[in-house]
C-alpha cells in the first residue's frame, strides 16, 4: 500500500501497473460503506486506487466543508487491512493548479432532487472526479447506491465524455438499526443516530405500501410524511418519488420503476436515503 500526495508520484506507480483498475473515490472519514466499494474492486479488478481528497468544489459557503470530518490516520488503519496499491492523498493546489480548467460537462440532473438542495453540488462532484480520472486512469469506477443521483450522473458524464471507464454500482451499506452509513453521521449522537432509523423504516413503509398496490401519489406522500415527522428531531428537506430511469417526478400515480428519495436534517446534519427495487 503506497501512499502518494502528488500526481507526478501517482503517475510512476499508475505507469507500472498492468491488467484491470478498480478506483474507489472518497471524501474519507471511512465507514464500511466505503470500505465495502474497495471489497467490490478488490474482487473483480486485480489493482485497487483509493483517493481521499474532501473536494471544496462541492460544497456551497453555507455547508459543512470546515468541519466535515477529517480522520486521515485511522483511515489509513482501516485501509492497510485490505489489498490496495495506491492511496492517493492530493492537496487542493495539485488538484487545482491556478492554470486547470474544469470540465464543462452539465446534465439536467444537476437540477432536480439534491440540485435543488445543493444547486452548486454536482458540479463540483464531477470536476473533482472527472480529474481524478484523468489523472489514476482507471477501468473500472466504483460508486455507492446510497447516493443514487451521483452515481446517475457520473454514469452519464462517463457516457458523454466518452471516458473508457466501468462504472460499478455498489449496494447501500447500514449501520444494524437500518440507517445507511455516512460520514456525516459522525455529527450525531448516539441517539439521535438512533431516531434517525426512521428514515430508512419510512423508505421501507413506502416501498410497501406501493407494492400492496397504492398509486396514487397524493396518498403515498401524505403517509410517509406523517411518518417521518412523528419523529420530532427530524426536520424535512424533500420527500420525492421519482421515475426510477429519468429522475423525473410523476404526474398523480406511479407508473414506472420508482425510486423514493429522502433528505432530512437533525439539527445541522443533513443526511440522505433511497430505496427501489
Ligand atoms: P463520500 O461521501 O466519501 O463517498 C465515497 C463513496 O462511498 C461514494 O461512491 C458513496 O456513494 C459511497 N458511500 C457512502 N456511503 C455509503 C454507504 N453507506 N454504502 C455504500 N456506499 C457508500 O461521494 C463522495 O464522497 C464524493 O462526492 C466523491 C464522489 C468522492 C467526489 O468528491
Amino acid at each position: 500500500m503506497k501512499i502518494v500526495k502528488t500526481i507526478v508520484e501517482l503517475n510512476q506507480l499508475r505507469d507500472s501497473l498492468f491488467g484491470s483498475i478498480g478506483f474507489v473515490p472518497t471524501m474519507g472519514a471511512l465507514h464500511d460503506g466505503h470500505l465495502s466499494l474497495i471489497q467490490e474492486s478488490n474482487k473483480s479488478c486485480e489493482h485497487t486506487i483509493v483517493s481521499i481528497f474532501v473536494n471544496p468544489n462541492q460544497f456551497a459557503p453555507n455547508e459543512d466543508f470546515d468541519n466535515y470530518p477529517r480522520t486521515i490516520n485511522s483511515d489509513l488503519e482501516k485501509l492497510s487491512s485490505l489489498n490496495i496499491e495506491v492511496i492517493f492523498l492530493p492537496e487542493s493546489q495539485e488538484l487545482y493548479p491556478e492554470s486547470y480548467k474544469n470540465i464543462q460537462f452539465k446534465s439536467d440532473l444537476f437540477h432536480v432532487l439534491e440540485g435543488i438542495s445543493r444547486p452548486i453540488f454536482f458540479k463540483g462532484v464531477c470536476e473533482v472526479v472527472a480529474r481524478l480520472f484523468n489523472i489514476v486512469k482507471p477501468t473500472h469506477a466504483f460508486f455507492g447506491d446510497k447516493d443514487f443521483q451521483q452515481l446517475r450522473i457520473i454514469s452519464e458524464m462517463v457516457r458523454e465524455l466518452k471516458y473508457d471507464i466501468n462504472i460499478i454500482p455498489c449496494k447501500t451499506i447500514r449501520e444494524q438499526n437500518g440507517l445507511a452509513m455516512s460520514s456525516r453521521n459522525e455529527y450525531l449522537t448516539k441517539d439521535e443516530r438512533n431516531k434517525a432509523k426512521i428514515v430508512f423504516e419510512t423508505l421501507q413503509y413506502g416501498l410497501k405500501l406501493i407494492k400492496s398496490g397504492e398509486k396514487k401519489l397524493g396518498e403515498i406522500y401524505n403517509k410517509l410524511i406523517n411518518k417521518l415527522s412523528s419523529e420530532p428531531i427530524i426536520t424535512i428537506d424533500y420527500l420525492t418519488i421519482v421515475d426510477y430511469d429519468t429522475l423525473k417526478e410523476f404526474d398523480n400515480r406511479i407508473n414506472n420503476r420508482f425510486v423514493i428519495f429522502i433528505a432530512i436534517y437533525i439539527r445541522k446534519t443533513r443526511l440522505i436515503d433511497n430505496i427501489y427495487e
